[in-house]
């Protein structure tokens, strides 16, 4: 390990020691009463899960960077391709009515101050390979988000800093299991007047859309969701501590817990089944048994895995302990 700014990074050297999984059946590291976490590859996980059981995949791969992380990404249309077969080895396990949300975030294109259009392509191509339908665009503002690109951002200023990434949702029907009642917003101050007083009075607004006299006077526990979810990744400081006291490297890449949560309401219900396959420090598994979901991961280093066993230490089966 070595120190980067306030942090500590696993060195070149030590990532090399990060433990793969081997092709073949993933194995079990952890069990809780909702949720079994897998060491193994996810293109393989569909030799281990029911098909037909999955209601909501919740993903984030790793994206197509330029400055590759220490666990190692495709670039180009190899990385299409490696999305895609892992997708379609996947599809199986997926219900018909249940959601894809995949994470994806910017790339920028090697030595130049230009995106790359990777996502789009990948999203493309898994329409037009597997029939996969785009129910929405999602975005991610991360409010912690660093000034990246640096040499772009901080040192030539020509670029904004990349705080936003897309959670492309896509689904085998276009209309799967979705309640955007799950995950209401607090009313602003003026949506509580307006309630109070019994609505807007009768108006036509410069959009074009016409305000009927009352409108806007039912309370119905809150209000709708916009598809931009504002969640600073900072916290997490408990996983990163424990990671540390047991000598595992911590996850550079992790999605906010919160953010996980928000997804999973939305888009499934209590006990049914959400799956990871790129499950990294068990983000996406953290959210759905605190939700009341079953869960499944499978990840490739088995340190990430171990990491992951950390945020569960009251709910481990004894089997696992
Ligand atoms: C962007 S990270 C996911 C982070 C995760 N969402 C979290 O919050 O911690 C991508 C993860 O995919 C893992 N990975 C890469 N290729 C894989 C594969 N073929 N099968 C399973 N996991 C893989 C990497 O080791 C890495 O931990």
């Amino acid at each position: 390990m070595e120190r980067d700014g306030n942090a500590w990074r696993l060195t070149d050297a030590g990532s090399a020691h990060l433990t793969r999984a081997f092709p073949g059946r993933p194995v079990t590291v952890f069990l809780t009463p909702n949720g079994c976490a897998l060491w193994g590859l996810a293109e393989e996980a569909a030799s281990v899960i029911d098909h037909g059981s999955v209601r909501l995949l919740l993903t984030s791969p790793p994206y197509a960077l330029t400055t590759k992380k220490r666990y190692g990404n495709e670039v180009g249309q190899d990385y299409v391709d490696w999305l895609c077969s892992i997708i379609e080895r996947l599809m199986p396990v997926m219900e018909s009515n249940g959601s894809l949300v995949i994470n994806l975030g910017d790339a920028f294109i090697r030595k130049s101050p230009t995106v790359s259009l990777y996502q789009e392509r990948a999203i493309i191509a898994l329409q037009d390979r597997l029939g996969l339908h785009l129910c929405q665009k999602l975005h991610w503002h991360n409010t912690s988000a660093l000034p990246v690109p640096s040499r772009w951002v901080g040192v030539e200023r020509v670029r904004l800093k990349s705080a936003v990434e897309t959670l492309w949702w896509l689904s085998p029907e276009d209309r799967p299991y979705a309640d955007n009642r799950n995950i209401l917003q607090p009313y602003s101050d003026r949506m509580l007047e307006l309630i109070a007083k019994g609505g807007a009075a009768r108006s036509k607004r410069p959009s074009g859309h016409a305000c009927r006299e009352g409108s806007f006077s039912v309370d119905n526990g809150g209000s709708i969701a916009p598809n931009l979810f504002t969640i600073a990744n900072s916290g997490d400081q408990s996983y990163t501590r424990s990671c540390r006291a047991a000598g595992l490297p911590p996850h550079p890449a992790r999605m906010p817990i919160e953010l996980a949560s928000r997804l999973i309401k939305f888009l499934s219900r209590p006990e049914e089944v959400v799956f990871d396959p790129f499950g990294g420090s068990g983000s996406t598994a953290r959210a759905a048994e605190s939700l009341g979901r079953k869960w499944i991961t499978t990840e490739a280093l088995r340190e990430y895995v171990e990491g992951a066993k950390l945020r569960f230490a009251d709910e481990l089966l004894p089997a696992a302990a």
